[in-house]
């Protein structure tokens, strides 16, 4: 029989420092009328200056594993891309901070998309044998990289992380992985980039570099166009190959960047808008983490309850998207 990878625990965070829109429209020229209806955002949560993306991922990481009643794991999957460095990877150090001695630690960066990433890399390293369990941990800190003045995107990110355990089971389990679905487009690279950094824009004392390269930039109105496109049609595949009507989704949790995306996505799936995991309103667009903690939210609220039907679907730079597909199973949420 295939080995499944089962989600055994969740766990998420975001840091203290609330932000809401009002505070912002008094640095911006915005108002808090726009960010609810453009977007559906009240507030989100910005680091103190100091933390690191290691620090959020390190809570949301052992969180998860005290819902997963403890016990060793054999691998670390960060998706971040906001590690705390260039190199060396972020999850070295969190596997380390979290006392998990010296297994395999590596980050996945596929910007928001990137849990469903790390998921799908966790699954196919169970099935391969590599680990019979895996932290995975999606975790981004954008607050240290939004322009102040651009706000087209300061209003939007916020940070926080997320994290899941799973473990080697069968499919028929509660918690099964049930089916992936993933994608990218590089030749919109350019649609939400950070431009400064890598190999391609070094900082170097002969090139002065701009602090602006440093900041994210997103043409907003594309990527809306290309997030409500490809999210459903990864969505439509994966219903598809799992099997599920629409009407067998019991929650939809899409990657939360604007409630408008989100419904756009459910209406072309046919899935009911009051089926639609909303939690952006409260923490903002948090990348990696967001679908995670948008599940830990609802599983906390009672909402989100053992045997429903869970597509997850997200989307970011790249452009990279992913859909999976799992039947929640009976976790403890602390
Ligand atoms: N406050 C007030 N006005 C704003 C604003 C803000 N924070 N941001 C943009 N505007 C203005 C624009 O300047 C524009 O003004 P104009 O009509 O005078 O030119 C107007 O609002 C409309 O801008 P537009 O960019 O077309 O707005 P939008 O409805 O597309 O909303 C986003 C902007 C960013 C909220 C939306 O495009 C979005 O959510 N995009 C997807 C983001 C995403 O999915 N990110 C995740 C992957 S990276």
């Amino acid at each position: 029989m295939t080995r499944t990878a089962v989600l055994r625990g969740i766990g998420a965070m975001v840091p203290p420092r609330a932000v809401d829109n009002d505070e912002l429209s008094a640095l911006l020229d915005t108002s808090d009328e726009w960010i609810r209806t453009r977007t559906g955002i009240r507030r989100r949560h910005w680091a103190d200056p100091g933390m690191a993306t290691s620090d959020l991922a390190m809570v949301a990481g052992e969180r998860a594993l005290k819902s997963a009643g403890g016990g060793p794991v054999g691998m670390v999957i960060l998706a971040t891309s906001t590690p705390n460095q260039p190199m060396p990877a972020t999850a070295p150090q969190v596997a380390a901070g979290l006392g998990l001695g010296t297994v395999p630690a590596y980050d996945v960066t596929a910007a928001c998309a990137g849990f469903v990433y790390g998921l799908s890399v966790a699954a196919g390293a169970i099935a391969a044998r590599l680990a019979d369990r895996v932290l995975v941990i999606g975790a981004d800190l954008w607050s240290t990289r939004l322009n102040p003045d651009d706000r087209a995107t300061a209003v939007i990110f916020g940070d926080g992380a997320g994290a899941a355990v799973l473990e080697a089971g069968r499919e028929s389990d509660p918690g099964a992985l049930l089916g992936f679905d993933l994608g990218s487009d590089g030749l919109h690279r350019e649609l939400a980039r950070v431009p400064g950094g890598g190999s391609l824009q070094l900082a170097d004392p002969d090139t002065p570099f701009q602090q602006s390269d440093h900041y994210l930039t997103m043409r907003g109105k594309e990527i809306f166009t290309h997030a409500v496109g490809r999210m459903s049609e990864s969505s439509g595949r994966l219903l598809k190959q799992v099997g599920w009507e629409a009407r067998d989704v019991d929650w939809f949790a899409g990657h939360q960047a604007n409630a408008r995306i989100l419904h756009a996505v459910a209406d072309a799936l046919d899935v009911d808008r009051s089926r639609v995991l909303i939690h952006l309103d409260r923490v903002g667009n948090t990348s990696a983490a967001s679908i995670p903690l948008a599940l830990t939210d609802a599983a906390v609220q009672g909402s989100l309850r053992p045997g429903q039907n869970v597509l997850m679907t997200a989307f970011g730079g790249g452009l990279s998207w992913g859909s999976a597909a799992l039947n929640w199973p009976d976790v403890d949420v602390l």
